[in-house]
């Protein structure tokens, strides 16, 4: 049997932060060598909001850039764009018209971020999620790393999945495959660094609230000395009243690379002067390569453009074949 194939996205808008490389990234690249990957820029969702056309092209190729300092191996992998490849949008248009309008109204992110946009929801927005089932769907992905705010979008791409093979499929040959999540359970959450009951967020309008991959030093020390902590002596994962306290040892965690038990056992009498040095530190050092890493390629545009070439080449194909049978399933006809 040949190897599960697993996709994935990440929209190029602001930096990525700790909570997009530790909920999803880092798990895409610690696993790679098991499956037949799949990793892209998601440059469609990117529009959904209101945007800048002067920086979507150069965000796109810093999100590539980024994609590979973090440690994706181009032999597993294959990395491409979104919008390079024209039957993501072509299959969103099929699945808007089998795909109940209800099902769109539900979907948590959508009413939180239509309540940020204020007048300016665009249809886009809505539609969001089954462009991403388009994404997924199109690859016959058996598995999607994300981080814990996908899991509805990943119910709703397996449910218009369903829905289509029911309607136009037959048990025996459904059309689509349906995906599963994969949802880490460490890292899934990362919260934000001035509230710990918050995701960390891109559109977090503190920037204190997130640390990026492409913070410096200083900045690491700055927002990780001005996070928000609390009174109590002795640090602990357990304590639902402590959102902060976890999330923080979480991040060391992750970023150190320990075991839960051993910062538990480390850190059990620390205070938040003894321990903050200490994730300042696994911090910077953690994110250094990738640093490294990064400005390398993003001096080596023309290699860069050549890996998302090959990529697109790879994904046009699969992605085609998936396009024809579900417009053969809707009986279409074949142009001559
Ligand atoms: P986005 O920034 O919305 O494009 O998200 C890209 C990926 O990062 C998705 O898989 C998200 O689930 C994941 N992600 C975003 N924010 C967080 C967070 N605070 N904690 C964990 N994962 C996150
Ligand atoms: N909606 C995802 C996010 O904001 C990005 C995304 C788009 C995605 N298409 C996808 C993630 C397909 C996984 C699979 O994080």
């Amino acid at each position: 049997m040949g190897k599960q194939r697993v996709l994935s996205g990440v929209q190029p808008t602001g930096t990525l932060h700790l909570g997009n490389y530790l909920g999803a990234i880092r798990n895409w690249v610690e696993d790679q060598n098991q499956y037949d990957n799949y990793f892209f820029i998601a440059d469609l969702h990117a529009i959904t909001v209101p945007h800048d056309p002067g920086q979507l092209a150069d965000q796109t190729y810093a999100l590539a850039a980024l994609y590979l300092a973090c440690g994706l191996d181009l032999e597993h992998t294959t990395i491409f764009v979104q919008s390079h490849i024209s039957a993501h949008a072509e299959l969103a248009w099929l699945f808007n018209c089998i795909t109940p309008l209800n099902w769109l109204e539900r979907m948590i992110q959508f009413k939180e971020k239509a309540l940020k946009q204020g007048e300016n929801v665009s249809i886009g927005l809505l539609d969001y999620p089954v462009l991403q089932a388009a994404d997924i769907l199109l690859y016959q992905a058996d598995l999607v790393p994300v981080g814990e705010d996908q899991k509805q979008h990943l119910e709703l791409t397996r449910d218009i999945a369903a829905r289509l093979n029911f309607q136009y499929g037959s048990e025996t040959h459904p059309i689509l495959k349906l995906p599963e999540p994969l949802i880490r359970k460490e890292g899934a959450r990362i919260m934000s660094l001035t509230d710990g009951t918050n995701k960390m967020s891109k559109s977090d309008p503190s920037e204190q609230s997130r640390i990026t991959l492409l913070d410096t030093p200083d900045e690491i020390r700055n927002k990780i000395k001005r996070c928000k902590t609390d009174p109590v002596r002795g640090l602990s994962f357990d304590d639902p009243e402590r959102p902060e306290c976890q999330n923080l040892l979480t991040l060391y965690q992750l970023m150190s690379g320990q075991s839960k038990a051993a910062v538990a056992k480390e850190c059990t009498d620390m205070g938040w002067g003894q321990f903050k040095p200490l994730l300042i530190e696994v911090m910077i050092e953690g994110l250094r390569p990738i640093q490294d890493r990064y400005t390398e390629w993003m001096t080596q545009k023309q290699e860069l453009a050549a890996v998302l070439q090959k990529g697109k080449d790879k994904a046009d194909a699969i992605a085609s074949d998936t396009l024809g049978k579900v417009k053969d399933a809707l009986g279409y006809s074949h142009p001559l």
